[in-house]
Order: C-alpha cells, then sequence, then structure tokens
C-alpha cells in the first residue's frame, strides 16, 4: 500500500478503531499463548478484543492462521493482526544465549544466527521479534546479563547491527521478520543489580557507554524500538519525552513504531508518576509510545481522554499510522499471512543446517579461561570420568528461548558417547543442580535430583574421579537462575556444587572445570583448583556436541570474554573502561591512598577479552604508519601474530585506544577494532586497522560530540589488559 492509501484508511477509522491499533495483547487471552510478564486480568468486552491489533507470544502457523482469518473477517476496515515474540537466541532451534553470543566475536556468525531464527519464526506466522537486546552491562549480579553481548559498547554495537541485519534482511525476503531494539535506554545499568531497580547515569555516561549500541542497532534500519523499565534521571523511560522524542526520534532519526515494554505504561502508577492508570495513559502517548504491551491503559481510558480534549486525537492519529505503516512495511495488507507456511515450519524447524550452525555458533562461543599443564584438550587413551549436574543437563537453552523444547537439546554425556564410545568414559552426576534448600520461583528440580541420595551421589561420583586419568566437572548455575527477575547477591556456584568439587580434586588432581552459566561468575574458588576452565554458558540446542568436539580438540576454543569474571561480587560493577581517577592504584600493595580495596585486587579474575586457545602466540610491538593524524585522514595500527604452539589455531587481535588528555576524564581503554586470523605452528600474520579521527570523537566539557587533538595511544593485544602499545598524536 502506497502511505497516501495508508492516510486514505486512517482516516476512515473510527478512534475506537485508531487505539486498537495502538494495542498489544498478551497471548494468554487467547488459547495456546505463552506468559513473558506478569499476567494481567483486562476485562475487555467483545469490541475491545475484535479491534486491537497485536498479539504477543502467539506462534504456530495453523493456530495463527485461523487467528488472523477470523480477526480480519470481523475487523471494521479488516487491518491485519501483527504477531510479536521473544526470539533471543533462537527460535525452536535454540542458539547460545546471547551473551556467549558476544563472546565469539563473530558478528558473522550472529547474523547468521539471527537468519536461522527468522527462517525458522516467520514459518510459524511471526512477523516480530523482541530482539536484539542492546543494554550496557557492568554488574553480573543482574540476571539479564545472559541476554545482552556484553560490557562493552563497540561490541555490543557490532553484536546488535548483526542480529538486526540477521532478522531483517530487507523484509521483503522470505524467512525474514522485523527487529525490535531494546531496552530503551539504560536498563543495565539498574542499581545494585537487581531487576527493574532505579538506573542513575549522567547524560554523558548515557551517550558514551549505553546509547551507542542502540544507534547501530538503528544504523542497520531495525523497524522497532520497545522503552525500558527503569527510571533516568528519575524519569520513566515509558514516559520519558526528552528520550523518546528529542533523542531517540529526533536525534536518532528514528521513525518506526515504539513500544513499551510489558505493562510498562501502567507500571508508571507504580513509579510513583501516574495517579491512575489514564494518567499514564497520557504520560506515555505524550512521550511517544506508540503501543501499549500488556496493559488495559490505551484500550480502556484513551478514548476519554482524547474525547474529553486531555489528550490530542492528533497523538492517536500519529501512533497509528506508525503501526500501520509497520503493518505494511511487512506486506501485511497484501498479504495477511506473510512466510507462514506450515510446510515450511515442517521441514526448516531445528533441521540439519540448523542445527550445524547452531553447533558452530556455540563452539565459537566457549571461553578456556585456564589450561594448566594442556590438561586440554582430552585424548581417547584418556580414562575420563564426566562428572557433575550438567553432565547430560537437558537446560542448555537459556531462561529467554521460550520456543525451544528441551528434548531437542543434544546433551553432552549422549554427545561423548557418541563421539568416543563408552570405553574410557564414565559418568555419574554426583550432586543436584541446586541446593535442595534453594528455594527458586518457577524453578522445577528434575526428579532424578530431587530424589537422589546425596551422599551415595557424593561418593559414587568420588569413586569414578579416584578410577579416571581426568576428570570433567560439568557445574554451573540453572537457567532459571539467570534471565529476567533473576537477579542474585551471591553469584557463587550452588554449596552441594562446590563441596563436589572439593571432594573430587581431593582424589583427582586432573580436574577440568565445564561452566554452565548465564552470567559471570564468582568462581575465584573453583579457579584455584581446576587445572583448567572452559566456560560452556547456555549454548543452546546443540551444546553436547559442540563440547564434545571441543574437549577433544576436535574443534579449538576460540571465545573472548564479552564480560569479565570478577574476583569476587564486591568489585561489581565492573568495566575495564573505568576513568584513571586522581589516585590511581597501580598494583603497589604498599600504596595506601589509592583506588584499590584492601581485600581484593581491583583488575576482574579475568578481563573483558580474555581466551585461550590450544596454541599459543607471539605478538610483534605495535607498528603504526605515521604518529602524526590529521583531521580527515588516517592512519594503520599493525601487529605480527606468530603461533607458537604446535597446533593450528585462531586468535581474536582486539585494538584499544586511550586518549590521554581531554577536556572531561576519559577511559582507560576502549574497544574500537577486532579481528581474527587463523595460524598453522610456526607460521605468522599481519593484523592491521585504519584509525581514523572518527574513532576518537567524544562527548566532550561543552557536551558537543568531537575529537579533541592530544596524544593518544594504541593497544593491540589479546585482552583489554594488554599494554602492547604505541602511541600517536591528533594534530
Ligand atoms: C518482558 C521483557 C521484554 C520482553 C517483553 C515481552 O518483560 O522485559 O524484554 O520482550 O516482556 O515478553
Amino acid at each position: 500500500m502506497h502511505t497516501s492509501e495508508l492516510k486514505k484508511l486512517l482516516s476512515s477509522m473510527s478512534l475506537e478503531e485508531k487505539i486498537g491499533q495502538l494495542v498489544q495483547l498478551p497471548g494468554n487471552l487467547q488459547q495456546g499463548g505463552l506468559i513473558t510478564g506478569p499476567a494481567g486480568n483486562f476485562d475487555l468486552t467483545e469490541e475491545e478484543l475484535r479491534l486491537s491489533g497485536s498479539y504477543l507470544s502467539m506462534v504456530g502457523a495453523s493456530q495463527l492462521r485461523q487467528l488472523q482469518t477470523e480477526y480480519m473477517a470481523r475487523h471494521p476496515h479488516h487491518i491485519p493482526l501483527i504477531f510479536m515474540a521473544d526470539v533471543i537466541n533462537g527460535y525452536r532451534t535454540a542458539f547460545p544465549i546471547p551473551l556467549a553470543q558476544g563472546c565469539t566475536f563473530r558478528p558473522d556468525l550472529v547474523e547468521e544466527g539471527a537468519r536461522v531464527a527468522a527462517k525458522e519464526a516467520s514459518a510459524a506466522g511471526l512477523h516480530v521479534t523482541f530482539s536484539p537486546m542492546a543494554d550496557m552491562v557492568h554488574d553480573a549480579r543482574w540476571g539479564r546479563v545472559m541476554e545482552s553481548t556484553g560490557e562493552d559498547a563497540y561490541l555490543n554495537g557490532c553484536m546488535a547491527a548483526a542480529m538486526v541485519r540477521g532478522y531483517q534482511g530487507n523484509l521483503t525476503d522470505r524467512g525474514t521478520i522485523a527487529a525490535c531494539l531494546k531496552h530503551f535506554a539504560g536498563y543495565g545499568g539498574a542499581e545494585g543489580g537487581r531487576d527493574y531497580n532505579s538506573v542513575e547515569l549522567s547524560c554523558r555516561t548515557l551517550r558514551e557507554e549505553y546509547l551507542p549500541a542502540y544507534k547501530a542497532a538503528l544504523d542497520a534500519g531495525c523497524a522497532m524500538v520497545m522503552t525500558s523499565f527503569n527510571t533516568l534521571d528519575r524519569i520513566p523511560s515509558t514516559a520519558n519525552r526528552w528520550l523518546m522524542r528529542d533523542v531517540l526520534r529526533d536525534e536518532m532519526g528514528f521513525a518506526g513504531v515504539l513500544i513499551s515494554d510489558w505493562a510498562a505504561v501502567a507500571e508508571l502508577i507504580n513509579h510513583g508518576v501516574a495517579e491512575d492508570a489514564a494518567a499514564a495513559a497520557k504520560l506515555a502517548i505524550e512521550a511517544g509510545v506508540d503501543m501499549d504491551m500488556a496493559s488495559p491503559c490505551y484500550i480502556k481510558y484513551m478514548k476519554k481522554l482524547v474525547e474529553e480534549g486531555t489528550v490530542s486525537p492528533d497523538l492517536i492519529d500519529q501512533g497509528a499510522l506508525r503501526v500501520l505503516e509497520l503493518k505494511n512495511l511487512l506486506g501485511l495488507f497484501e498479504n495477511p499471512y506473510r512466510f507462514l507456511d506450515e510446510a515450511d515450519e515442517e521441514k526448516l524447524i531445528l533441521c540439519e543446517e540448523h542445527r550445524l550452525s547452531a553447533r558452530r555458533c556455540a563452539e565459537a562461543s566457549f571461553v578456556l579461561l585456564k589450561n594448566e599443564q594442556q590438561a586440554l584438550p582430552l585424548s581417547s587413551q584418556e580414562k575420563v570420568a564426566v562428572i557433575g549436574p550438567y553432565m547430560n543437563a537437558q537446560t542448555l537453552c537459556g531462561s529467554w528461548a521460550v520456543f525451544a523444547e528441551e528434548k531437542d537439546v543434544y546433551n553432552l554425556q549422549d554427545a561423548l558417547l557418541r563421539q568416543q564410545g563408552p570405553e574410557n568414559l564414565s559418568f555419574a552426576p554426583g550432586c543436584p543442580m541446586v541446593d535442595p534448600s534453594e528455594q527458586l520461583v518457577g524453578f522445577k528440580c528434575p526428579v532424578a535430583q530431587e530424589q537422589m541420595d546425596l551422599e551415595a551421589a557424593l561418593q559414587e561420583a568420588v569413586s569414578l574421579a579416584k578410577a579416571a586419568d581426568k576428570v570433567v566437572l560439568a557445574l554451573g548455575e540453572h537457567k532459571e537462575c539467570t534471565g529476567e527477575a533473576a537477579s542474585r547477591g551471591d553469584i557463587t556456584l550452588p554449596a552441594c556444587q562446590l563441596r563436589l568439587l572439593d571432594e573430587v580434586c581431593k582424589v583427582n588432581e586432573n580436574v577440568i572445570v565445564v561452566l554452565f552459566c548465564g552470567r559471570p561468575l564468582d568462581i575465584h574458588a573453583l579457579n584455584e583448583r581446576a587445572k583448567a576452565i572452559l566456560v560452556a554458558w547456555l549454548p543452546g540446542t546443540e551444546g553436547g556436541p559442540a563440547l564434545s568436539r571441543t574437549l577433544y580438540g576436535h574443534a579449538a576454543p576460540t571465545g573472548r570474554l564479552s564480560m569479565a569474571f570478577p574476583y569476587a561480587v564486591g568489585q561489581l560493577p565492573l568495566h575495564y573502561t573505568h576513568l584513571k581517577t586522581g589516585r590511581p592504584y597501580n598494583g603497589n600493595p604498599a600504596l595506601r591512598f589509592v583506588s584499590r580495596y584492601q581485600d581484593m585486587p581491583n583488575h576482574p579474575l579475568y578481563p573483558f577479552g580474555h581466551g585461550l586457545t590450544y596454541t599459543s602466540f607471539r605478538y610483534s610491538p605495535v607498528q603504526l604508519s605515521n604518529t602524526l593524524l590529521k583531521k580527515g585522514e588516517s592512519l594503520t595500527a599493525s601487529v605480527i601474530v606468530e603461533n607458537t604452539g604446535s597446533r593450528p589455531g585462531t586468535e581474536t587481535v582486539q585494538l584499544y585506544i586511550r586518549d590521554q588528555v581531554g577536556s572531561v576524564a576519559r577511559p582507560v581503554k576502549e574497544l574500537k577494532g577486532f579481528d581474527y586470523i587463523t595460524l598453522r605452528p610456526g607460521e605468522e600474520g599481519t593484523v592491521s586497522f585504519t584509525i581514523t579521527e572518527e574513532m576518537l570523537r567524544f562527548w566532550n566539557i561543552d557536551m558537543k560530540y568531537t575529537s579533541e587533538p592530544g596524544e593518544f595511544i594504541v593497544f593491540l593485544g589479546p585482552d583489554s589488559q594488554t599494554e602492547n602499545a604505541a602511541s600517536f598524536t591528533l594534530c
């Protein structure tokens, strides 16, 4: 449809019909819908149900075909429904959680994963996914770090843009869905790492650290944006006119649909900025929120607000037109079923090609934190005891893989037996996933673990460990301990798992921990005991094969931490892009009046960008093509990397830049680029980056986004703590 026809349609619609386009109902109001938030009671009239133009969390080709057909027949103007849901790390073929995808440092793999998800979801009738989540995260206590791609603005921007490209293509291609960027803005900065809590950021920090990744997604063409639950400067985002109209729409140029998060319009009452639902509706529509997700505010009160002159009808027209434009962008007026296709749904979901793509992404997401005495890779001749509650876990998809089914997960034990055969392998759970005393809302402990005889299980594991050459200890946090509403003040492993570690380490010194988790955990206890630690995160449907291939060296780990592992929870929030302070700590314990802890180091246990593999590399000093950089010109920073080990390997070279002096304090380092190189033993290769003046810009003392002349340090190295550096001057 042309815009003129859309405007003609709009002008023929009643006020009630226009408001209906601004409403998204939770799927549970129809049978078969999923709940991903506090289920509300809407008491909708037949008319309100008939006019509401969108459903959330409903998928499935046959059920959506039927719903669309019936709905359009009843709608006065036969305007099609738009179906949206959370396809966060895959649809039915689950990919690694986004935090793990960030660790790949491979936007191409992340884009491929989004494309696979879009093919499956669009065949199931879905039109929009509530992804990418591009929130900056510095606090591992926050359960939703698993849904982000980590602590770095540049990496997050690369990954968010990759996901948009993967989901959307150009939206007319078969197998695409629209993307919805979330949560705008600053949700990851929740105080105390506690979900839904207040966020206190300076405007400069918001712009420097938090907005760039959102902007990268919008520059990639992201079709929608979702508001965040939090306050910024004590203003809830869903009522924040400055954030939504001045920044999002005017500065960042976003012209698409802005949807609230689940019930966030109604929650303006809880925030204490709206007396009642009508006031909440007024605040949200005036802030520019086009769609009210899962709350009765717009559907129940907007008509009266307009009729009594409290809300301008223009605001309703603007919102309704944007929603009609989105439906038109998706081709729903020409074909309300779009790419919904029962045969495709059958053929594409969990097909071998998609499983292979998920396995490749999982292999690239694993991070080898340590590997003393080359404990890994394992050899087929070694007797290996695979112990721990995750040795055969099906819960590998993460809490946001809401459409993936655990029965489809290929677990570690099955993959190892298929790859290695049973001769040199033994298996035992050793303990439950979570301490029996832990009361987790929404958590269902697997029956086998609920009825476990704890002492017998421990003894069985210890006896296997005693008889083995090496132990693979599959430990971790349960998927219900990460994700939304899963913030934790203690991020250590459950006590029952730490006891298992202790008892196993007493009888076998070759312990390799495979860690399944949705956040960087406090692992300094196990770090001292394990010879090797491989972080598997929550690796998705193909986690088992990806791990068995990696453990035995058929694939080598190449992942790099997208978020640091802290020395302890007391260090949080933590990020490598910290400022120098007036009393920087250089690690000398004799220094007292400096910015340091008395009882632990400032630096994390394992820093952003860290990751080992099965070989080693040597870096040459940084070479610069010039030590002067003029505006409009560029210079090249290069390093020669040599594979000094005995196995082929892939190294991810990271480019960091430090602005030595600025009109405001500047971070000690900022990631500005990364690239990988694969080398055979003894081989060397050059990795180069182009540096431009644009890369040096920041929000200066006058809040202007600009660069300032002066000295800059260029770092090229294997992680954010590298000191391999050279300097240049911007003229
Ligand atoms: C949830 C989440 C949001 C999700 C939405 C719909 O509360 O905050 O990320 O997309 O509701 O499920």
